[in-house]
């Protein structure tokens, strides 16, 4: 794993976006799993302004889902699939057939996390994952205490997710649970990028980073990634001794 620390979110952003656009110039059908949330949100606008002067093209892609809130519609503006629209999706001008997201109100959920394992499968793996990390150090919808050997898998909710959520959905929101891609996933693919930013995150990511790598701490598994990137900004990594 290597760790890059930058001066601040723009600087952070811009280098998260390089990393994906110099993946795609090289693969223009490269499978991309990337999360929703607050922390990306810059990088994907980076992503989009280059789409926008034709000067990377991301239509080939395949987008993975990394994960979804169980019974929150596409259309509710708190939902991942929604961001992903709005963010990337729409932005990037990408075809539907490009785009693999899990239904989250599907009556077998079981049988969605079989499907999406399959896809990754067929697709040949997964080229590159953006994570962010939770407040709880989560990865996706891993919470604290997952096993490692999951793939696609139904997840109630802990409380702090329950809670960080709300911050998503215009009123507040019943979220109990999850469904998400695993940390064996994550272990599989090529290349993660895990990134986070802001004073919020240090104590996550000093757990993460320097205490005992764990499944009560989901984001440390990314350090058992030989091609694991975490890319962060100051604020984020002020409370890391080693930098
Ligand atoms: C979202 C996701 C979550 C977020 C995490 C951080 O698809 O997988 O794990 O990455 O909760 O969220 P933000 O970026 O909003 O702080």
């Amino acid at each position: 794993m290597q760790l890059n620390i930058y001066k601040d979110y723009d600087t952070l952003s811009q280098n998260a976006a390089a990393e994906i656009i110099e993946l795609v110039n090289f693969k223009p059908n490269a499978v991309l799993c990337l999360a929703a949330g607050d922390t990306p949100r810059l990088t994907y606008t980076l992503m989009a302004e280059r789409a926008k002067h034709k000067k990377t093209d991301f239509t080939r892609c395949t987008f993975i889902g990394l994960d979804e809130w169980v019974g929150i519609a596409p259309g509710n503006e708190g939902s991942c699939h929604f961001f992903l629209q709005t963010n990337i999706f729409k932005p990037l001008d990408i075809s539907p057939e490009q785009i693999h997201l899990f239904n989250a109100l599907s009556e077998d959920l079981i049988q969605e996390c079989e499907a999406m394992d399959k896809l990754i499968f067929e697709k040949g793996g997964i080229d590159l994952m953006l994570v962010g990390v939770g407040m709880n150090g989560h990865i996706g919808f891993n919470e604290p205490r997952v096993s490692i050997d999951n793939y696609s898998h139904v997840v109630n909710l802990d409380d702090v997710s329950q809670s960080v959520g709300q911050k998503y959905f215009k009123q507040a929101t019943t979220l109990k649970k999850g469904i998400t891609l695993g940390l064996k996933h994550l272990l599989e693919v090529r290349k993660v990028l895990l990134i986070a930013n802001g004073f919020k995150k240090s104590e996550v990511i000093k757990k993460a980073l320097e205490g005992e790598i764990s499944e009560d701490m989901p984001a440390s598994v990314v350090r058992m990634h030989e091609q694991g990137l975490v890319m962060l900004d100051e604020e984020a990594a002020s409370l890391l001794e080693k930098k």
